[in-house]
This record gives C-alpha cells, sequence and structure tokens, in this order.
C-alpha cells in the first residue's frame, strides 16, 4: 500500500511515547493499544499523527484541515467522558467526509445497548441470556420469568466497568444491592442476565460487506479461588498481576466440534450484520454446558492492542499485526463517503 497520512485520535492520557524503553509493564499495559498502533503504522512507512481529544471537536477539524490525513484512525473510547458519544465523533467525520477506521455511528448505536442489541439478535432466533433492565430511580423487582442466579452490569457501559464477583447475584436482597450499585456508582440503568455458566468465547469479524471470520478464540480461567465466577470482571481484563495469579490466559477454544465452531461463526456473522457493523469487531459469548452459544454483547472498535484476542486470532491465520493494521485501514478507505449500513 502506498504511504499514507494517518490520524490517529486517542484520549489525550494515552498519547505514547515514542519508544516503551524504560517503562514497566504496568505503565506500557495503560497506553499499549495506542503505541501499538502509531509505531506499527510508522514502520509501515505511514505518516502518523496522535491527536490528544477529550472535549473539544474543534481540534479535530483543525489536524484534518492542517493534515490532510487520507484516513483517520480512531482509538477514542470516550468524548467528554462519555462512552456513548463515540458514535457522535464518528459521525462528525463523516459529515467532514473523511475515511476513518472502525465501526459506522449506526452500529456503534445498536451495539450499545445490551439491552437493544440482544432484542435485534434474538428477533432473529439466536440464543441470548434472559433479562431484565431495571432503570434509575424505579423499584427493583425481580420479573418471576426471570431465575436467580444473574448477572448485574450497565445497560451500556463496557471494558467490564463496574463487573466484579459481586456483580452475579443468587438472591433477591443482593440483585436489589447490585442494581443500586450500578445506578449510583455507574450512573445508568442496570440489566440482569440470566447468568449462563460456561465457557467464554470470542469470535473477531473484519470487513464491510464481504467479511473474513477470525477463529473461535477462548479467555480462561485457569485458577480462580474456590467459589469465584468464571467471569470477565475489570481485574481479569485489565489486572497483569491478578491475570498471572488466577490463570486468565486467551487462546484458541480447544476441543469444539467442527460443526459447533462452524455454528459459532455462522451466528457471529449474522449478528455482526443484524447488528449493522462495520470495521472490525469481536462478537461475544458464552457457550453452555449443553453446547448452546448464547449472545453476550457486540463490541465494535474492540481492543487492538498486538497482545490482545483479536490481534492474536488473527496472528493464528496467519494475519501478522502489521498486515491487520493495514487491513483495517484499507476496509476504511474503500469504505469511503457516508457509512453505507443503513442501505
Ligand atoms: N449473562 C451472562 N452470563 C454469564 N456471564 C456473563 C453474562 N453477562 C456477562 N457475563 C460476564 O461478564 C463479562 C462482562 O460482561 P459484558 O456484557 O461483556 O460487559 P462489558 O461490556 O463490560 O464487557 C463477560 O465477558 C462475561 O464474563
Ligand atoms: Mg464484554
Amino acid at each position: 500500500m502506498k504511504q499514507l497520512r494517518v490520524l490517529v485520535l486517542l484520549h489525550p492520557d494515552l498519547l505514547p511515547p515514542e519508544s516503551s524503553k524504560g517503562y514497566s509493564e504496568q505503565e506500557i499495559n495503560v497506553w499499549k493499544t495506542e503505541y501499538d498502533v502509531v509505531s506499527t503504522l510508522r514502520a509501515a512507512g505511514h505518516e502518523v499523527r496522535p491527536l490528544g481529544v477529550h472535549d473539544e471537536l474543534r481540534p479535530i477539524r483543525d489536524a484534518i484541515d492542517a493534515f490532510k490525513p487520507d484516513v483517520v484512525f480512531t482509538l477514542l473510547e470516550q468524548f467528554h467522558g462519555e462512552a456513548i458519544y463515540d458514535q457522535n465523533v464518528v459521525s462528525y467525520l463523516e459529515l467532514l467526509r473523511v475515511p476513518y477506521t472502525g465501526c459506522n455511528p449506526r452500529g456503534l448505536m445498536l451495539a450499545r445497548g445490551k439491552d437493544l442489541s440482544k432484542t435485534l439478535v434474538h428477533y432473529h432466533r439466536i440464543p441470548v441470556p434472559a433479562f431484565a433492565v431495571f432503570p434509575k430511580r424505579r423499584k427493583v423487582k425481580r420479573p418471576a420469568r426471570l431465575a436467580l442466579p444473574l448477572i448485574v452490569k450497565s445497560v451500556n457501559e463496557d471494558a467490564s466497568y463496574g463487573i466484579s464477583q459481586a456483580s452475579v447475584v443468587d438472591t433477591d436482597d443482593k440483585l436489589i444491592e447490585r442494581v443500586n450499585f450500578i445506578h449510583e456508582r455507574i450512573g445508568t440503568a442496570a440489566i440482569a442476565e440470566q447468568y449462563i455458566e460456561g465457557r467464554e468465547i470470542y469470535v473477531g469479524i473484519l470487513g464491510n460487506e464481504r467479511l473474513l471470520v477470525l477463529p473461535v478464540w477462548e479467555l480462561q480461567f485457569q485458577n480462580m479461588a474456590e467459589g469465584d465466577w468464571h467471569i470477565a470482571t475489570e481485574k481479569v481484563k485489565h489486572d497483569p498481576d491478578y491475570q498471572e495469579r488466577r490463570g486468565i490466559r486467551h487462546g484458541p477454544a480447544k476441543d469444539l466440534a467442527p460443526e459447533l465452531t462452524a455454528r459459532i461463526q455462522r451466528m457471529a456473522k449474522r449478528i455482526y450484520r443484524t447488528l449493522e457493523l462495520d470495521g472490525y469487531a469481536r462478537i461475544d459469548f458464552r457457550l453452555a454446558a449443553d453446547g448452546t452459544p448464547y449472545f453476550l454483547e457486540a463490541n465494535p472498535n474492540p481492543e487492538i492492542a498486538e497482545s490482545q484476542e483479536f490481534a492474536t486470532a488473527a496472528r493464528h491465520v496467519g494475519i501478522g499485526y502489521p498486515d491487520l493494521l493495514q487491513r483495517i485501514v484499507a476496509s476504511a478507505i474503500r469504505r469511503g463517503g457516508p457509512s453505507a449500513a443503513a442501505g
């Protein structure tokens, strides 16, 4: 591919240094995605300009006018500290008619709500956990159809924000307590879902119209404390020491029948299309003991540090990290103008 001008949007606190030399693993962990993307695109010969964005659109417009990027690489996960504004920033890029990586605004919106996305996916007969939503300032009463244990989460936060061992509740009192915690501490409505005992399965997908489905991947919990739930809590996702201690590993899902693997990949594709995703995304499932894959959530623009699930699964099928980023950039440029997803 020819040399491109790439404007990378990221959180100002996550501006990566020129080199990671001299930083501890904990420090690197904070900005490893930003570092990996910027340094890898640079090494591939592109002209890369990182731009920290917090709560102003103006700098984006100025950078686009001055730098005239061929493509904007979006690593921004919030605006004004709000995760749900990611779709608005991307909408702004569409209005400026500049190609950008990752998902279109409509897909971001449909995938965001853990209730809305499940409702849409369920219509296509894909198994989803039963759930109920508890808005703020309403009495919390468990519907009779919803059996304990349940897992309580924010309806629209991600990155396991607010998820800990206490998220899984097995009594009505604990349910109320945890819903209140989400309302007060996370500040959003809560969703309580049927807890699916089973394996944690991820499927990465790349593309706009033609899709490339990555191998079925698994997050393994090899050394959890007795009685702990095997779920991706904040610590499981973000704390390297905890990951080490508790044997949190990811890799290809082992011992799945070929038909089951194919079924999960087909489901992931159907979900990607149903939620009008493009760019790249990771679809998450819980695989119950009876072999039923339950859709948990879709993550448009998932984490793409080189060591993380998406990039590792790509490498497993021969797509090295520079190649992966190149494909993400190329598909952004191919998509061009306004997102075609709505059509
Ligand atoms: N219904 C469920 N049954 C079992 N585990 C769940 C369920 N919902 C969520 N989890 C666990 O909690 C983790 C985080 O939930 P998720 O819905 O993916 O939220 P986030 O957007 O914060 O990642 C999942 O990866 C999974 O381990
Ligand atoms: Mg998740």
